[in-house]
């Protein structure tokens, strides 16, 4: 049994869980500063460092406790060093060099968006009882039959990662071993929606804002009552890349507010084009996910990333592609230590460890 403490703090989430092998969430802790940023329209970085150096360590002991376990047990500590606000990224960076230093512990540095993508393994297990039952009856050889079934179950994988502040499509080959196909040329998915919603007058963060707004039409569309007048592009949708493109999008969404002279203080109106807005991004991204899976005979889905929370992406998605496709619960798409744990749990068994004395911050880090 191997216990990993994940360490989470890229942005505006201080997200700190003891997951053990890599699948079981022993506890989890989170503290969001997104009310606060909310005041702000958007993620203020100061701000953000300061909510987690004054939660990291409360929420460490508050994991330890509820799992009755002392820091003596546990087996290593993984941390998201980066990709990631600079500030943000230390605070949880320091802490595991300090746990490193003193409490002696390996540590694991976890990219971020690599710690996403693992947070779709954890449904994957869960929904795969075979897998699971093979793994409890032969622990002693168990690492041999889950790399082996891990082969055949998962990879190859197509991951669309869609986050505040990335978008990308990736093809998983194996553990760590990632090609990125496409990613966006300019706004991130999750960031598109967070402008755009400061356009309709929506609330930080825009991507349940917009959701919500949007939802409203949904049953109105379900009705065939719909006011159809409202379109906008589907950016670099027949592109022959893999990459994309939301900036141009927003803008496509402000040109249409004032061209038209549409009042978004008018609900309905303000719905309209959030369902638009919501229904561009969807498409493009589904779309060109099924193109790629196609283009790469790739049969296994995995959508992570906050974006992923987007109830519309996940309908567009489960029409436009009839392939296996795991997205987490809602409360893994956006940021938390599971997915830092769980990632760290499969470098914790090839050995993949730093000394405390080279943990850093890599604010660009890419995959
Ligand atoms: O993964 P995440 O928590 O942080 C980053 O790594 O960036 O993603 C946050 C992003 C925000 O831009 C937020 O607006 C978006 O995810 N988001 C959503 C939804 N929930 C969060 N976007 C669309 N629909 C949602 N339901
Ligand atoms: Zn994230």
């Amino acid at each position: 049994m191997v216990l990993i403490l994940g360490i989470e703090t890229s942005c505006d989430e201080t997200g700190i869980a003891i997951v053990e092998d890599g699948s079981r969430i022993v506890s989890e802790k989170l503290k969001s500063s997104v009310d606060l940023q909310a005041e702000y329209g958007g993620v203020v970085p100061e701000l953000a460092s300061r909510v987690h150096v004054e939660y990291v360590n409360i929420l460490i002991k508050e994991a330890l406790d509820e799992a009755g376990l002392t820091m003596t047990e546990i087996d290593a500590v993984a941390v998201a060093n980066g990709p990631g606000l600079v500030g943000a990224l230390l605070v949880g960076t320091m802490v595991a060099k300090t746990i490193g230093l003193v409490e002696k512990k390996k540590l694991i540095a976890v990219n971020h968006l690599e710690g996403h993508i693992f947070s779709s393994f954890l449904s994957l297990e869960k929904k795969d009882e075979k897998l699971q039952v093979s793994r409890i009856k032969n622990q002693v050889n168990e690492e041999k039959l889950f790399r082996k079934k891990d082969k055949i179950m998962f990879f190859p994988m197509m991951v669309l990662i869609v986050s505040g502040g990335h978008t990308e499509l990736v093809l998983m080959e194996d553990y760590g071993v990632y090609k990125i196909l496409g990613s966006t040329i300019d706004d991130a998915a999750g960031e598109a929606f967070d402008k755009a919603a400061k356009i309709l007058g929506l609330p930080y963060p825009g991507g349940p804002s917009i959701a919500q707004s949007a939802v409203q039409v949904s049953s109105i569309k379900d009705q065939g009552s719909s006011n159809e007048e409202i379109n906008l592009p589907r950016p670099m949708l027949n592109s022959k890349d893999y990459n994309f493109s939301f900036s141009g999008l927003k803008t496509a969404l402000l040109y249409k507010i004032t061209n038209d002279k549409l009042q978004i203080t008018n609900e309905k109106i303000r719905n309209m084009l959030a369902w638009e807005f919501q229904e561009a991004v969807c498409d493009v991204l589904a779309k060109k996910t099924k193109r790629a899976m196609e283009d790469l005979g790739v049969k296994r889905l995995a959508v992570v990333g906050g974006v992923a929370a987007n109830q519309r992406l996940r309908e567009k998605l489960h029409e436009t592609i009839d392939d296996e496709i795991a997205i987490p619960e809602f409360k893994y798409c956006t940021d938390n230590g599971v997915k830092i744990a769980t990632a760290g749990y499969y470098k914790y068994r090839v050995g993949n460890f730093i000394d405390w004395q080279d943990l850093e911050v890599k604010s660009n880090w890419s995959l």
